[in-house]
């Protein structure tokens, strides 16, 4: 079975866009579990979250994973709460390489207030809620097989470390 290269990660961290450039690079299709949860419901995320809150969005989420789960050799780049659900995180990591992105919450304000699109940062002082949401998250994000710190490298540089790493790991045939 050609393993999956899964992205995790807090929001802003570039799991889309790393995985894109990834997926272009390996020749490998690529889904985003936020994407996908947009299609399957005709919602943006924020709709989602306002129409019918959190709950609604992470079983929408579940299902999601379910089914790319099942996929081999693609690049899936999930939502940065993904990691809450053990379930999910059992089904990626049983055919996957999972690869954690991770920046500075400083740097994480600073690309999403540009354009703010995540429902769970519209409440109180942007920067406090970071902190607070990456702090109740840290452990989870351990389960990665790797971590790349995006806070001050540019994309290729990213790319090249997770090529490395996926050579050592003899899942990057290219
Ligand atoms: C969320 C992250 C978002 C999206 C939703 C919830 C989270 O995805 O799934 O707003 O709980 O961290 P990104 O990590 O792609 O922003």
């Amino acid at each position: 079975m050609g393993k999956n290269i899964v992205l995790i990660g807090f929001m802003g961290t570039g799991k889309t866009a790393v995985g894109k450039r990834l997926a272009a690079l390996l020749n490998r299709e690529f889904f985003d579990s936020d994407n996908e949860v947009e299609k399957v419901t005709g919602m943006t995320i924020s709709q989602l979250f306002n129409k019918y809150g959190e709950v609604r969005f992470r079983s929408e989420e579940k299902l999601v994973i379910r089914r790319l789960a099942e996929k081999e050799n693609c690049i899936i780049a999930t939502g940065g709460g993904v990691i809450l659900d053990e379930e999910n995180i059992k089904l990626l990591a049983n055919n996957s390489v999972m690869i954690c992105l991770t920046a500075r919450p400083e740097i994480i304000m600073e690309r999403v207030k540009k354009r703010n699109t995540r429902p769970l940062l519209k409440k109180g002082d942007l920067y406090t809620t970071i902190v607070q949401l990456m702090k109740e998250r840290e452990e989870l994000y351990q389960c990665a097989d790797y971590c790349v710190d995006t806070s001050d490298q540019d994309f290729q540089e990213i790319i090249d470390k997770i090529i490395i790493f996926l050579k050592e790991k003899g899942i990057n045939e290219n």
